[in-house]
């Protein structure tokens, strides 16, 4: 096939821009312009998982939600069914509190990412730089464009590592990112065909899950942990469970099945330190996916809603 010079003059372009706009992201941004913005994130998200420990789970989910749907519709906020209205009012207070300081300056995007660092750490997990100066999008994220870009519980192996692949992330942050889930809780219907179907899972596991998970439908409002053993402290027993074949998800428990992962739920799950590491590499990577940078997009002053 003939490629033209300028075609191959207009990709070099594109790549060029493209990683020019992920450069710009610095852990300084903020300093001349709003040096209290991150001590302000830093005391509010403090507060709020004191007040109750499974907000630094749900801010830490927002982050990762914001990072994957704005890889195909830019930087959003989300109003999804399976994320906690609360943490919305988490954000809002934040987002106020900053916008005190700072008019229209810290975007909402710069905001998630640092509110799921300070979550970790307040749970006891690694602490990282934050790389800032991602703009939010001008935009709502439709419904369905957001369920399109998020990998169901159901997945396999191969597409959770051809997902993250996609945008940039190989199996072994895949893994470490998965580790989130030594966090938070999840609801009967993503785990219900996990416990009442999968033949790899933990028998006493299952029907301890099923005494409260009906077969079938109900069970709507019926929570369980992500992780049994330690649900509110942010550590490596994720991996442990995942040994165990107590994996609350089916994608979980993927990563532990015979599969080419194997041997990193392993190392996680026998080094902290390998973990913390990894993890800590891994979320500054997933920030870094496609951000709008510069002149791009805007700074909101309502998270949840574009400016009029
Ligand atoms: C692509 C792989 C992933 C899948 C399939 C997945 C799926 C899920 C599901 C189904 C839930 C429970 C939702 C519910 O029932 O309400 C959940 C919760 C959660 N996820 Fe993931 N997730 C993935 C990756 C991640 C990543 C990369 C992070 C963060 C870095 C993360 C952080 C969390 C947290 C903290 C919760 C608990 C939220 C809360 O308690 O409010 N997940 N995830």
């Amino acid at each position: 096939m003939m490629v033209s010079a300028s075609s191959c003059v207009s990709l070099l372009l594109v790549v060029a821009l493209a990683s020019a706009a992920a450069a710009q992201l610095s852990p300084t941004f903020y300093d001349r312009s709003c040096p209290r913005a991150l001590a302000t994130i830093k005391s509010a998200v403090n507060a709020a998982v004191a007040q109750e420990a499974r907000m630094g789970a749900s801010l830490l989910r927002l982050h990762f939600h914001d990072c994957f749907v704005q890889a195909s519709v830019h930087h959003c906020f989300l109003l999804l069914n399976s994320i906690r209205g609360f943490s919305f009012n988490v954000i809002a207070n934040i987002k106020a509190q900053v916008e005190a300081i700072c008019k229209q300056t810290v975007s909402c995007a710069d905001i998630l990412a640092v509110a799921a660092r300070d979550s970790v750490v307040s749970l006891g997990g690694p602490s990282w730089t934050v790389l800032l100066g991602r703009r939010d999008s001008a935009t709502a994220a439709s419904l369905t464009t957001v369920s399109n870009s998020l990998l169901p519980p159901s997945s396999s192996l191969s597409q959770l590592i051809s997902g993250y692949g996609n945008l940039g992330l190989n199996p072994t942050d895949m893994v470490a990112l998965s580790g989130a889930h030594t966090i938070g809780q999840a609801h009967c219907s993503s785990y219900r065909a996990h416990i009442y179907s999968d033949t790899n899972i933990n028998q006493a596991f299952a029907t301890s899950l099923k005494a409260s998970c009906p077969a079938g439908s109900g069970g709507a409002t019926v929570l369980a942990p992500l992780d049994t053993t330690t649900p509110t402290r942010f550590d490596n027993a994720y991996f442990s469970n995942l040994l165990n074949q107590k994996g609350l998800l089916h994608s979980d428990q993927q990563l532990f099945n015979g599969g080419s992962t194997d041997s990193t739920v392993r190392n996680f799950a026998s080094s902290p330190a390998a973990f913390s590491s990894a993890f800590a590499t891994a979320m500054v990577k997933m920030g870094n996916i496609r951000p709008l940078t510069g002149t791009q997009g805007q700074i909101r002053t309502t998270c949840s809603a574009a400016n009029s």
